[in-house]
């Protein structure tokens, strides 16, 4: 049987998971692939650090080079994570003529155009399904099983810290810190788990989706984004009293004013396939002109679901099928018609708002007026009896009807300039 070397950037969760898959079940893999792949070398920044699983250390080195400049290694496999010095040895790699897999979605969401162009210049491959969504493959679904639809929304959770952290605080009160603390230990966060909870990491998937859903090249800058970090346990409490969740959605729709993209927690009406993906579960909810509404589930995050979708992609790149994919693609590609983003003003939902208001008569009226005044309409209202120590101040929750987010922002700076008001509100889309 034909052997092809394959060397591998990184060795922490995902990396050590690839190295697991690839050389413990080496037979069903070359039964699949037709192929012996031979992890042949393998590199890290730190060759003191213990790992997960025991490493010929012959093959094993803090040089990346090695891999990138070995003429024997025909794929690149890249689990390293970052910008620098990834990008680099990704643009090497192709340049020396291997195929490279990466996990790496923050490269992908920033240097898409470069890397593609590169790879098309040395008739190479790029496979990125671990990308987005761990272990759910979106990328080739995107890529092939929906080719024939015009998507036109997108809803997804693609961010496997957050999802747990928000399930954790939902349903045991856990602390926001805490469950943070735990996703990481699970493996589940970025290097800099900053990334996860500010948004970051979901725009950046929302970046390559957008790519592969509407062929628009998007850098993450453009998509408005906010993450969980700021937000605080009464809003999943109220959310609930509603009949909620708070999730952090990655959205996309094809509007009449251009293409809707935004990364937000959002109320999510309970009871509704989003809502009930829990803990490191990711779900992409695609719509498409023909196939109508889909919905793709799975662990989203952690060592050998993302593995798995790493490995899937090296048995795509040997057996030559990635290839054939990429090309026909020609994704990033700066020949590809510009897609026109609409405003974030511009977008259509209804809104979650919670106000801290003085406890004195006519400040719900007040209120009242002033969304009334820039055309938004209440749905409903939660105001309980102030709490034994108040200090005079009341939460008062708000649940809008569909309303334009210029006309909201401009009736929030209105309520937020009010001297019976204690700034900032809260403010949430709501997805029904
Ligand atoms: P990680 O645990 O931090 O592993 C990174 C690996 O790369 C480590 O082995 C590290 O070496 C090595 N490395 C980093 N910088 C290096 C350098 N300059 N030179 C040589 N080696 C270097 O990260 P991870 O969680 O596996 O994530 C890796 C990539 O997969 C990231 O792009 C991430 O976004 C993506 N991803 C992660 C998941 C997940 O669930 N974790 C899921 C999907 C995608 P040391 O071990 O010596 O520090
Ligand atoms: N940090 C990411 C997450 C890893 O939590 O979803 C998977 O991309």
């Amino acid at each position: 049987m034909e052997r092809v070397a394959v060397g591998l950037l990184g060795l922490g969760t995902v990396g050590a998971g690839v190295a697991k898959l690839l050389t413990e079940r080496s037979d069903l893999i070359a039964r699949r692939s037709g192929r012996v792949i031979d992890l042949k070398h393998a590199v890290v920044r730190d060759l003191a650090k213990k790992r997960s699983l025991t490493f010929d250390s012959r093959k094993l080195s803090d040089n990346p080079r090695l891999v990138v400049d070995d003429p024997e290694i025909k794929v690149v496999i890249e689990t390293m994570g970052g910008i620098e010095p990834t990008l680099g040895l990704v643009m090497d790699s192709l340049a020396n003529g291997k195929d490279v897999v990466t996990a790496n979605k923050a490269l992908l969401a920033e240097h898409g155009c470069e890397i593609f162009a590169q790879a098309r210049k040395y008739g190479r491959a790029v496979a990125f399904e671990a990308s987005v969504g761990g272990g759910i493959p979106i990328i080739q679904a995107l890529e092939v099983g929906l080719a024939a639809n015009r998507v036109t929304s997108l809803a997804a959770i693609v961010n496997g810290t957050c999802n747990y952290i928000l399930s954790k605080m939902t349903q045991e009160g856990l602390p926001y810190s805490l469950a943070l603390k735990q996703a990481q230990e699970l493996g589940f966060a970025e290097a800099d788990p900053t990334l996860d909870v500010d948004g970051t990491d979901t725009a950046h998937k929302l970046a390559i989706l957008a790519q592969l859903s509407f062929g628009a090249t998007v850098t993450t800058k453009q998509i408005p984004r906010e993450g969980i970090d700021r937000l605080q346990p009464a809003d999943i409490t109220y959310a609930g009293e509603l009949g909620y969740v708070v999730k952090l959605l990655a959205l996309a729709k094809s509007a009449g004013e251009g293409l809707e993209l935004r990364v937000a927690p959002t109320l999510v009406k309970r009871g509704t396939p989003l809502a009930e993906v829990r803990g490191p579960y990711n779900a992409v909810r695609v719509v498409g002109d023909a196939v109508g509404d889909t919905l793709f589930y799975g662990r989203g995050a952690g060592e050998f679901p993302t593995a798995s979708a790493v490995v899937g992609d090296v048995i795509d790149v040997v057996v030559g099928r990635a290839a054939l994919t990429f090309k026909a693609l020609n994704l990033w590609s700066t020949d590809a018609p510009t897609i026109q983003l609409a405003s974030p003003d511009a977008v259509r939902s209804r809104y979650y708002l919670r106000f801290s208001i003085a406890d004195r008569p006519g400040v719900l009226a007040t209120l009242a007026k002033a969304l009334g005044g820039h055309g938004i309409s209440i749905a409903s209202v939660i105001q309980h009896e102030p709490a034994d120590g108040s200090d005079g101040h009341v939460p008062l929750v708000i649940m809008t009807h569909h309303a334009i987010e210029a006309s909201l922002k401009s009736a929030l700076a209105e309520i937020d300039a009010l001297d019976v008001v204690r700034r900032p509100s809260v403010c949430l889309g709501v997805e029904d």
